[in-house]
């Protein structure tokens, strides 16, 4: 174990002296979700809600509202939403002064100038901040993770020198997709958690116990082996299955991640993703919008390609801003009778389809078939659960393996000119990364939300040793060229030669930094700054391969500070102006349109981290940075760009965590170490 995870060991535990070591990953007999008698239980709290009428995994039929569900043009932003952003944006305010009087602009005034934009209700000129959590399993979950713990400032030493502490709380906006789904709704479905808090896990729980893969399930005392696990997986996706809905493989992926994901029995079946929106927290404004996203593979295509309509999920809504479905339906209510945009008087309104599970396996459903080939290897899986993924993979082509069903489709007769999925009962969706964009960007992009800037955390697996090469960016770019992209604006980005050749998939690089550089249509704003950061080694090789299944618990925590150390570049070690320059790309957008002068130390940034709109011929760096020359030629092989980390890996801690088990050792050590 690293001396980092024994520092946040160290600093979660009480201080007295006669508080007994609380064993955090020993596995006690002990009734497994008896939330009383666990000491940490207070940590980790669900926000989502098992608010699915049948108190399950399984959809109800109900009673409609008054108020019958409706699908609503996507020309404007929900009513809910505006509502709920007039509140967030206020209570961005004052993290925002925090986060940026802590990055030290010389000859800025921080406080004064956000107080300036703030002043009254309009905040339009307010930077309106927000973050894309990319796809890569478990890699960019881990990663993605690194980044949302360097930007909370609920993190211990995330505010300190160096840290970026307080940019979350000053986030509008928080997409994640397929992996980087998996960390948004985690996140979400569990009181809006600390990263530390998730990592430091509870007593007699499986929360991100990804030590224990899926396939095998938790290692929880007394109750629960692997066939057990399955079997209530199975009777989760037959009570859906029994309420007469169709179920796929995604359901019971979904299921299976549930036991890692959300801190609740069972995983949490009756947990909907519509449920955030009535948490206190959420509806006070004071954590970011959470959005996941898939898109739909049209009826007969087999390939999805970037002309595929986009659709997001919000605790409000779920639809599309593309001119294609160009409409969004009420989350809470999916799978109601919708046709031509209303829930005729002969149809039913339907609840709890909206399962938190169904919805990040949607948009990781790349995975299901994964899950298929696997789960047949695994000991303990029971013979019928074999024979059925067996049938499944024989009956099911091969290509319709990612698909998660929304029938009956909320879109059916909907905007029948224009709309590909209007005469289908059904609409499929499928992972969100298909289509190559695999950073979450199209919620982001459109100019109703009038993001300013983007931090875009890319953990896709692009070379052969699974690092990025931008072509996730490259692909939003791509398409905001293309008719699809119906007004929204990206800033231009180069091919994956150039990022390869000038190292752009190295470092953190800015696009778009000059807003002069847009043709803006009248009226319109320009595009998002945006601050793309890599999955890069900093301080562990972080490009596991989107496949691996489980990762010991030290090789977690170790990518999630590298994505860390991306994200604060080290605290600093790599460049100590990286947090204003982080708070220089924050404020860009608005200092232009406030007409104020750009600080001196802004303009270093932008000429540090701005691509300068070369590609790789035009600036004659024609070979890949970080080569190693092999046998199968040129690969990108980055190493490690921080080495030595003062305090880590201290010999005698790690040795005496390495040979004994017993936590409360570490702890003294830990304590003594400090100490010194
Ligand atoms: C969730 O966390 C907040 C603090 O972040 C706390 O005020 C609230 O009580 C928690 N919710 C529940 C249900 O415990
Ligand atoms: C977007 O598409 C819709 C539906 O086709 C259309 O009405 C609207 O004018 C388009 N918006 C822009 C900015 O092109
Ligand atoms: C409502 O949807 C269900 C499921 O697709 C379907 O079986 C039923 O016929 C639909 N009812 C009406 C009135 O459209
Ligand atoms: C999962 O399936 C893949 C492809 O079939 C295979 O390479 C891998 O070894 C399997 N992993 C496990 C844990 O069975
Ligand atoms: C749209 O198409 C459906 C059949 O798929 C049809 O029943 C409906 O009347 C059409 N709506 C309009 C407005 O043309
Ligand atoms: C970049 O990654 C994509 C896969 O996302 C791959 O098809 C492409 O060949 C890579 N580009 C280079 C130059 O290696
Ligand atoms: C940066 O700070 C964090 C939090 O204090 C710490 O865990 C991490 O090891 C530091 N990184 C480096 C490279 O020193
Ligand atoms: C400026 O815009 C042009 C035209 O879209 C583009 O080719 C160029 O790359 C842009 N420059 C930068 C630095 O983004
Ligand atoms: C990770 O990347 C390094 C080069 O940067 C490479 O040597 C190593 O084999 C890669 N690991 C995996 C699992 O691909």
């Amino acid at each position: 174990m690293h001396l980092h995870a024994l520092l946040q060991l160290v600093l979660s535990l009480p201080l007295t002296a006669n508080a007994e070591p609380v064993p955090l990953f020993a596995r006690q007999k002990q009734p497994p979700h008896d939330l009383a008698v666990t000491p940490r239980s207070d940590l980790i709290v669900p926000r989502a809600r098992p608010d699915a009428p049948s108190g399950g995994y399984a959809p109800s039929v109900v009673e409609c509202p008054k108020d019958r569900p409706r699908i609503r043009l996507a020309n404007a932003l929900s009513q809910a939403e505006s509502e709920w952003l007039a509140k967030r944006r206020k209570n961005t305010v004052d993290p925002m002064i925090q986060f940026l009087k802590r990055a030290e602009i010389p000859d800025f005034d921080a406080e004064a100038y956000i107080k300036s934009v703030s002043s009254g209700d309009d905040l339009s000129n307010l930077p309106n901040i927000a973050i894309a959590v990319s796809g890569g399993g478990y890699r960019a979950l881990m990663n993605g993770a690194g980044f949302i713990s360097a930007a909370d400032s609920r993190t211990p030493g995330s505010t300190d020198k160096g840290g970026i502490g307080g940019l979350l709380q000053s986030t509008t906006y928080l997409s994640g997709l397929s992996g980087g789904g998996w960390l948004v709704s985690s996140i979400y479905a569990n009181n809006f958690s600390t990263i530390s808090t998730l990592q430091q896990g509870r007593k007699d729980s499986s929360i991100w116990r990804f030590d224990d893969s899926i396939f095998n399930g938790p290692d929880l005392p007394g109750v629960f082996d692997t066939a057990r696990y399955w079997a209530d997986v199975a009777e989760q996706v037959r009570s859906k299955r029994k309420a007469g809905f169709e179920t796929s493989i995604t359901d019971y992926w979904g299921r299976a991640l549930s036991y890692q994901l959300i801190d609740a029995p069972d995983g949490g079946p009756a947990y909907t993703f519509s449920s955030i929106s009535e948490d206190d927290h959420f509806s006070a404004g004071q954590a970011p919008f959470p959005i996941l996203v898939a898109d739909n593979r049209p009826p007969g295509m087999k390939a999805v390609t970037l002309s595929a309509t986009v659709f997001e999920f919000n605790p409000f809504e779920m639809g599309s801003w593309d001119p294609t479905t160009y409409g969004f339906a009420p989350t809470r209510y999916l799978a109601s009778n919708f046709s031509g945009g209303v829930v005729p008087s002969s149809g039913r309104c339907v609840r709890g389809f909206d399962s938190i599970s169904y919805v990040f396996g949607t948009s990781s459903s790349l995975f299901n078939a994964f899950l298929l080939q696997n789960i047949t290897s695994v000991e303990g899986v029971p013979d019928w659960l074999i024979e059925q993924a067996t049938n499944l993979l024989e009956d099911v082509d091969e290509k319709e393996n990612d698909v998660a069903k929304y029938e009956p489709n909320p879109f059916l007769g909907w905007l029948n000119a224009s709309n590909p999925v209007a005469h289908v009962t059904d609409l499929d969706l499928v992972d969100g990364g298909e289509d190559l964009q695999n950073i979450p960007l199209q919620p982001l992009i459109q100019p109703l939300r009038a993001v300013d800037v983007i931090f875009a955390v890319d953990s896709s697996a692009d070379t052969t040793f699974s690092w990025p090469n931008g072509t996730a960016l490259r692909a939003t770019y791509d398409r905001s060229l293309t008719p699809i992209a119906n007004g929204t604006l990206f800033p231009p980005v180069p091919d994956d030669v150039t990022f390869l050749a000038r190292g752009l998939n190295n470092r953190p690089t800015f696009f778009g930094c000059s807003s002069s550089n847009f043709t803006v249509p009248a009226g319109g704003r320009v595009p998002p700054l945006v601050v793309y950061l890599p999955n890069a080694p900093y301080t562990t090789y972080s490009n596991v391969t989107t496949f691996t299944p489980s990762y010991p618990l030290s090789q977690r925590n170790d990518i999630i500070l590298n994505g860390y150390n991306a994200a604060t570049q080290g605290n600093g070690t790599l460049d100590e102006n990286w947090v204003s320059c982080v708070a220089c790309a924050v404020l860009s957008r608005s200092l232009d349109r406030m007409g104020t002068a750009v600080p001196a130390r802004c303009t270093e940034c932008f000429e540090k981290y701005c691509w300068d709109g070369k590609t790789a011929a035009q600036a004659g760096d024609v070979s890949i940075q970080g080569v190693v020359s092999g046998a199968g030629g040129e690969e990108y092989q980055p190493t490690l760009k921080i080495q030595d980390v003062e305090g880590e890996e201290s010999g005698a801690a790690s040795m005496i965590v390495g040979r004994s088990g017993m936590i409360w050792v570490c702890v003294v050590v830990a304590f003594v170490g400090l100490m010194l």
